[in-house]
């Protein structure tokens, strides 16, 4: 550790220290959160325009579709509208310009860890929408909920949209629902995307495209902690192999060594021995049903008020209400 600190920017330490938990674990992983540098976040742009990635284009179908009967849950009251990550807004702005064209009485507050993407968005808002109200609020979700309470009371609606919740296991899931649950007050309402079971041919595809885009996301992080950490993946050794457990849900992709090789991590001074065929645990893209979901929202201190879905049953965009 004092090695660490010596010789890593303080930004790096904690990116350093997950990733020397997961590649010194057994199985190995790494936590997928750190696929988006600036070319993770190109890459999945890139992944939510492929033909096989429908999830992207079924919920703006979904949000285009049911905007009326969202606004109307709001029950004609003066409310927030809180997004956890701002993203770049591509389907908040269904709901932006129906509710303004609505003159419903809101400020959209986007909630993001990064300055310079919510300043990017705000001012974009701005000029698409001179009229609507934003407050960005910066922090992590949880401190930046607990800084929204402070300054204001107005009901809330809360969009956790692309099916987000399915990066968490089935125990994070219930822990970050029941503390965003503890944030709200009783009414409030939680609009929430949740990527269904479905043909395992389908969900196969959408993490296993073609042209190779989540191959290269995945691959990307390597590439990523040979630059952050003077680091000598051979990446070209790692292959892509996505699997679908129709019984849980769980889309999980793995890389695997295809031979027996020595990984040397410079700045971390450690060397990581991967055995052929060993694989690395990347990411969890959980699919859910229509009990899963049920069960979730009751477990985490919310009742289901409807789910919106798409003509195909792919998607569901669950209303949820604090009780
Ligand atoms: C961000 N998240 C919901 C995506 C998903 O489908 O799990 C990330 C992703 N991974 C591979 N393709 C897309």
């Amino acid at each position: 550790m004092a090695i660490l600190e010596q010789k890593i920017q303080p930004e790096l330490a904690t990116f350093a220290n997950d990733i020397l938990e997961g590649l010194t674990a057994t199985p190995k992983f790494l936590p997928s959160r750190y696929f988006y540098d600036e070319k993770g976040d190109k890459l999945f742009q890139q992944i939510m325009e492929l033909p096989e990635y429908y999830l992207t284009r079924t919920e703006f179908k979904i949000l285009q579709e049911n905007k009326e009967l969202v606004l109307h849950e709001m029950d004609g009251q003066a409310f927030d509208l809180v997004e956890l990550g701002a993203g770049d807004g591509y389907k908040t702005k269904i709901l932006l310009r129906y509710f303004l064209s609505q003159k419903a009485d809101f400020q959209y507050m986007p909630i993001d860890i990064s300055a310079n993407v919510l300043d990017a968005l705000s001012r974009e808002l701005h000029n698409a929408w001179p009229t609507l109200k934003v407050e960005p609020v910066e922090g992590e979700y949880f401190s930046a909920l607990g800084k929204i309470d402070q300054l204001s009371n107005r009901k809330k609606l809360v969009l956790f949209l692309g099916s987000n919740i399915g990066n968490m296991t089935t125990a994070r899931a219930v822990s970050f629902l029941s503390q965003l649950r503890g944030k709200l007050r009783v009414g409030d309402k939680l609009l929430i995307g949740f990527d269904r079971k479905k043909d395992p041919a389908t969900i196969l595809a959408a993490y296993n495209d073609a042209q190779g885009v989540t191959k290269a996301f995945n691959l990307n992080l390597l590439h990523r902690i040979n630059k952050s950490f003077d680091a000598d993946f051979d990446v070209s050794s790692f292959m892509h192999y996505p699997t679908y457990n129709p019984l849980t849900g769980d889309t999980k992709s793995y890389l695997v060594s295809t031979k027996s090789q020595d990984v040397q991590l410079g700045l971390l001074d450690k060397t990581i021995h991967f055995d052929a065929w060993e694989a690395i645990d990347m990411e969890l893209s959980k699919k859910y049903d229509e009990h899963s979901m049920e069960w979730l929202a009751q477990a985490s201190g919310f009742e289901v008020v409807s789910q919106l879905t798409d003509d195909q049953q792919y998607f569901t965009d669950a209303i949820w209400k604090a009780i």
